[in-house]
């Protein structure tokens, strides 16, 4: 992806970043969403939090997880003193999405639609350094580790991407929908707030 003047995504800034990616227009969801969804959080959180897509709430507010699904993760990093106000960067978490913009109906992201949007979250992950990701359902888990895998199988360890610890754990949404794996996704956190620690130490 190379934005209009502004150079390479891979080197950009985060208002270059910030500025390509509320014009892109390299997929057909450019044509249909009302807002793109940046991210949000401190620019040097020693988390970060990957989901899928924005949703209607989402795309009408321009803010990651702000629906349901989002106040059950808010909930869930609040019990490990994690929030998006935090103002050390050992408390935040910065939110963001696989996806910029809102698939229409909330469909399934699509390959191509994965494929253009994945630099720019390359770059926020390389601008904001954390300590941790935290991949959070099938289409980060793709992204970034590049499997098709079942969450199940692939959560419970500690995975890189470039070097850094990467955790993988169930999408909020679908906790919503099967609160039974709720103690499995609070223990991939758990493990998350670990790795958080160890990377803490000197
Ligand atoms: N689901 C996501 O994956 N991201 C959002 O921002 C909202 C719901």
């Amino acid at each position: 992806v190379r934005a209009a003047d502004t150079g390479p995504v891979s080197q950009m800034d985060w208002p270059a970043l910030r500025a390509a990616v509320d014009g892109c227009q390299a997929c057909g969801l450019g044509r249909t969403r009302r807002n793109t969804v940046f991210g949000v959080g401190h620019m040097q959180a020693h988390l970060m939090a990957v989901g899928e897509a924005p949703g209607e709430q989402e795309d009408r507010e321009g803010e990651p997880f702000v629906g349901a699904a989002g106040q059950l993760l808010d909930r869930m990093l609040a019990a490990l003193g994690l929030t998006r106000e935090a103002a050390e960067p050992a408390r935040q978490v910065f939110i963001a999405n696989t996806l910029k913009c809102r698939p229409p109906h909330n469909r399934n992201p699509q390959p191509d639609e994965l494929a253009q949007c994945q630099p720019f979250l390359e770059r926020q992950v390389a601008l904001v350094q954390p300590r941790v990701i935290l991949a959070m359902g099938r289409f980060a888990v793709q992204s970034l580790l590049g499997t098709d895998a079942p969450i199940g199988r692939l959560r419970g360890t500690v995975h890189q991407w470039q070097g850094r610890p990467l955790i993988v754990t169930y999408h909020p949404a679908y906790l919503l929908r099967q609160p039974a794996d709720k103690a499995r996704a609070w223990d991939d956190l758990c493990l998350a707030a670990s790795c958080l620690d160890a990377a803490a130490r000197p």
